[in-house]
């Protein structure tokens, strides 16, 4: 039940990798909740066209950035597959890479970042992105996350990528620290990271930056969760990679994942992680975890560039 609601607040729900865990009860949950804007994250199969229309039938104000398992066979071929053609056509306006999605509701624009991040110091295809955007470098797609941002209509800015910038820390736990091959290292976006810089420049504020890629439970440790909220000066940073996005409760019923913000005035006033049950509602036994945004620890900028 809503309860001590206060003022009116926009709703912006976030769907974290999906990689296919995928529900008609999700689709209830946000055909019936209608969030002014439902943001996808990507990574919502492996070039899985089939996963793609699913989203594009939801009748719900969306915006979505793509992420490396959805150009996972194009990155191989250093070329755009068929699949990623059709799945890039399906989605249209909605996939909002390196442009602006207004939502006047929360008087905020949400910018996209690069689509299809792995992560890391490398764009890995600079072919594909040259092929799909013309862009080859980290600077020349950082210029285009900036283009899109001068562009916006509002001066309070959410950016939706798939991986998160550069500069929120180094350990396997940290928001998108590396935990997998040789683990340790900022694996975060060095592009998202200067073109932030480069934003605030500006004088537009990053309200928000909201991402996923590097999924919630580590490799190392094993098991070990990572830091999915934080706060820089005025900036959230919210990981939404809860992976598996569904779970199963001890008496067999499934669970699936969202992270609601609500905004007034610009500003994020509340995030929430919401589980839904299989009939689309939220579940009752599990109150939405409330993130105390402005509880958040802040973290020094350490991004240098
Ligand atoms: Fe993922
Ligand atoms: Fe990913």
């Amino acid at each position: 039940m809503q309860t001590n609601r206060g003022p009116v607040t926009a709703n912006l729900t976030v769907v974290g990798d999906v990689h296919r865990w995928w529900r008609s009860a999700d689709v209830t949950f946000l055909e019936r909740n209608r969030p002014d804007l439902t943001m996808f994250v990507g990574d919502l199969g492996d070039e899985d066209v089939e996963m793609v229309e699913r989203i594009c039938e939801l009748s719900v104000p969306k915006a979505v950035i793509l992420g490396n398992h959805d150009a996972w066979q194009s990155f191989g071929r250093k070329a755009a597959t068929a699949k990623l053609q059709q799945s890039l056509a399906l989605l249209g306006d909605d996939h909002i890479a390196y442009s602006v999605r207004e939502v006047p509701s929360c008087g905020i624009s949400v910018i996209g970042a690069r689509p299809f991040s792995w992560g890391g110091p490398s764009l890995r295809s600079p072919e594909l992105y040259d092929e799909i955007y013309g862009i080859h470098t980290m600077r020349q797609s950082a210029a285009a996350i900036v283009d899109a941002a001068r562009n916006a209509q509002h001066r309070d800015l959410v950016i939706l990528a798939h991986n998160g910038p550069m500069g929120l820390g180094e350990q396997t736990s940290d928001m998108f620290g590396k935990d997998f091959g040789k683990p340790g290292g900022d694996w975060g976006d060095r592009d998202l990271a200067l073109a932030i810089q480069r934003i605030e420049g500006f004088g537009l504020r990053v309200r928000a930056v909201i991402a996923g890629h590097m999924h919630h439970k580590l490799v190392h440790p094993r098991g070990a969760e990572r830091t999915r909220f934080l706060r820089r000066g005025d900036t959230l940073f919210l990981n939404s990679a809860y992976v598996p996005r569904v779970r199963a409760l001890q008496n067999g019923e499934e669970l699936s994942y969202f992270l609601r913000t609500r905004w007034a005035a610009g500003e994020c006033v509340a995030v929430e992680e919401v589980w839904v049950d299989v009939h689309g509602d939220e579940y009752e036994a599990v109150p939405p975890a409330i993130v105390d945004v402005s509880g958040l620890a802040p973290v020094v900028d350490e991004t240098q560039d």
